[in-house]
């Protein structure tokens, strides 16, 4: 599908707007198609290097090595999940994803890919299954945080550990955001705010967590500089802007001169420029708990 204008859906379950083609039967507002694949798989480098080479920070490293369950919850492309497979070739891993064309072509046998929505988590898997479950950066494709928490918690292992990351680019938790991103960003959350998404989730996940009854609960905070300090900066904003030129048609939904693509090119260039120039970072959240022997919701 190429063009620039919104057609009508070619396939069933999709639509396709601006070039890029979207889900239409869930709540997630990012596409589906190869060039977000490409993204997130780009994304994942970026990620592991930030962690400076880590692939989680749960104390999960044992349970691994011996041997236990693992998810990868909405795994994209399963870039985690396959370095994990590998690092750890012990262990047993699941990938799911409503996004069943971003699955790997290949993966080892201690590895399996399976379409699912998350909000069938629980019903999909057996409680206290996994040994670790690892969920990131799914904000723009979940409504019910409390629910998702409560699957994660309900499937995990007791003395088992979940991991999320999250991404806060809502302008109030932002690090030196200036006017023009904030006004944009801001456009943006207006336009997507039927999809009822909760964009500042990363800043709020210690205490749905806590509520669920989960223990050990430890967060880390990383600020993502944008289009600033050095390489890894411009590096970020590169994948950013690419993912916020794919919200192009919730930017239209909050401002139709957005429709305009040399326009929203030109005003999402000037961005680049103000985060260059006020140092802006979104935050990361990364959280890890464990479940205890006995649950209770508090
Ligand atoms: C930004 S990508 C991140 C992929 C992967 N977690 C990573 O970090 O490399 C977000 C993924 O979440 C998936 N997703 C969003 N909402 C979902 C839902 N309700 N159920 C299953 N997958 C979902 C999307 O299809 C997409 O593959």
């Amino acid at each position: 599908m190429t063009g620039e204008n919104t057609t009508p859906n070619q396939e069933s379950g999709y639509d396709f707007k601006y070039g890029r083609r979207f889900h239409t039967q869930s709540s997630t507002v990012i596409p589906d198609d190869k060039q977000e694949q490409d993204r997130i798989s780009g994304q994942h480098l970026m990620i592991k290097k930030m962690l400076g080479g880590k692939l989680f920070e749960s104390p999960v490293a044992d349970i691994l090595e011996s041997g236990t369950n693992v998810l990868d919850s909405g795994c994209g492309p399963g870039a985690w999940l396959l370095d994990m497979a590998t690092t750890y070739p012990q262990s047993k891993y699941y990938g799911i994803d409503i996004a069943k064309d971003q699955f790997p072509a290949q993966w080892p046998s201690n590895a399996n890919f399976t379409m699912l929505d998350i909000t069938q988590l629980a019903d999909h898997f057996p409680s206290n299954h996994f040994g670790f479950v690892y969920q990131r950066l799914v904000a723009w494709g979940i409504k019910d945080w409390d629910k998702n928490v409560d699957a994660h918690m309900q499937i995990v292992e007791p003395n088992g550990w979940m991991e999320f990351i999250e991404t806060v680019i809502v302008p109030e938790y932002c690090v030196n955001m200036g006017p023009k991103m904030t006004a944009f960003i801001n456009t943006l959350l207006q336009g997507i705010k039927e999809k009822q998404l909760d964009l500042a989730i990363g800043a709020k996940l210690q205490d749905k967590l806590a509520s669920a009854g989960a223990i050990n609960i430890e967060v880390r905070k990383s600020h993502l500089p944008l289009n600033h300090s050095g390489e890894p900066g411009i590096r970020t904003w590169a994948n950013i802007s690419m993912f916020l030129a794919s919200l192009r048609p919730g930017f239209v939904k909050g401002d139709d001169r957005f429709e305009d693509k040399a326009y929203f090119d030109e005003y999402l260039a000037e961005c680049g420029e103000e985060c260059k120039e006020f140092q802006t970072c979104f935050v990361t959240y990364r959280i890890s708990a464990q479940k205890p022997d006995t649950t209770t919701r508090n």
